[in-house]
């Protein structure tokens, strides 16, 4: 029987120690102190003993029930532990996870040079206005001294929409559209989008961007022109930079001119960028033509003024030293991102 006892009791022991679930261990409780188990029986078989041996069976066996019972206690606050630190890892929170990042955009560089300019323009009393992008024939052209079947039309190849509607060519007709809702003095810079329908490659593109500038008052003279142009060039390319007027045509300035900013990059010496002439070539310019005065109502023998078209897209591509103009409108993240 001793022998048994110590049998059950080494059995009993390592099972519990070794159950890994709660479910093998209750299976193991039953085995040994369930109704029928093993130590169970060997309590029933107490009152069968002779007289004299009861005390000291009866004691080894309910010392070998209370070892098993502890056992299987113990083993089962182990898995219980065991449990819920496996739960509390796999529901954790890792706070040395990094963070998800969001995306933050960022002003492309056309307008982050168009708004830097119309601050400039703005500090010098100029107001901003805006047109529409889809502009009539008549403000397009006709309001500003293109006659129909001009040749002058011919310098801008146009995306036409009907007979009289079309993509604007350039910001020149919102001139108009101010002029007809202000009366002088005025002094506006108006900014925006322009389409021609040239073959897209590295040095064109359909569509582009310019800033045009007016001021009308009574004796604005090409000196104000000049001295305006060189103040604000000066402010936005820097002190020393120089102006040059080449003469031009356009239908409505007269006179008019091309004007040419020393390369802000050689200074004047000659390089890449201005393709070794020391001069890059920003905009047109000149003094408003009587005739348009005539089509917004304004008195010809009463009001000058100058006017200007500044393209921005062959700037901000001198600037920065991009030679592909398609580059400016893909929504390509990597370019885009440098600014
Ligand atoms: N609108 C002209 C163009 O896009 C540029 C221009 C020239 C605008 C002379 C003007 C100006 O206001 O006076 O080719």
């Amino acid at each position: 029987m001793t022998v048994s006892i110590e049998q059950i009791r080494e059995a009993a022991l390592a099972e519990a120690g070794s159950a890994t679930s709660a479910g093998v261990l209750d299976d193991v409780r039953v085995k040994y102190l369930g109704r029928s188990g093993k130590v169970t029986l060997l309590l029933r078989e107490i009152s069968r003993l002779p007289k004299e041996e009861r005390p000291s069976f009866g004691q080894s066996v309910n010392k070998l029930k209370v070892e098993v019972a502890k056992a299987i206690d113990e083993a089962a606050e182990t898995l219980a532990r065991r449990d819920e630190g496996e739960s509390l890892r796999s529901s954790a929170l890792d706070v040395t996870l990094p963070g998800r990042r969001p995306l933050v955009g960022s002003r492309h560089i056309i307008t982050q040079t168009m708004e830097e300019i119309l601050d400039i323009l703005t500090d010098m009393g100029f107001t901003i206005e805006y047109g529409p992008e889809v502009e009539s024939d008549y403000y397009n052209f006709e309001a500003l001294n293109f006659p129909p079947d001009h040749p002058a039309r011919d310098m801008q190849d146009t995306f036409f929409i009907t007979d009289s509607l079309l993509l604007r060519t350039h910001t020149s007709p919102t001139q108009i559209r101010v002029m007809e809702k202000t009366e002088p003095p005025l002094r506006v810079a108006m900014p925006g989008k322009c389409f021609r329908s040239e073959a897209i490659n590295p040095r064109s593109h359909i569509v582009f961007h310019q800033i045009e500038g007016l001021y009308v008052d009574e004796g604005v003279t090409f000196g104000d022109l000049k001295g305006t142009l060189d103040a604000f060039l000066r402010t936005y390319f820097g002190k020393d930079t120089k102006l040059r007027f080449r003469p031009s045509f356009f239908p409505f300035t007269e006179p008019s001119a091309e004007v040419d900013v020393s390369c802000f990059l050689c200074r004047g010496k000659g390089c890449r960028v201005c393709k070794h002439s020391g001069w890059l070539e920003l905009l047109g310019a000149g003094m408003v033509d009587p005739a348009v005065f005539e089509v917004v109502g304004y008195d010809p023998e009463k009001y000058t003024g100058y006017a200007w078209g500044l393209g921005i897209d062959r700037l901000v591509m001198m600037k920065y030293g991009i030679t592909d103009i398609r580059i400016l409108f893909e929504n390509h993240m990597q370019f885009l991102r440098q600014f």
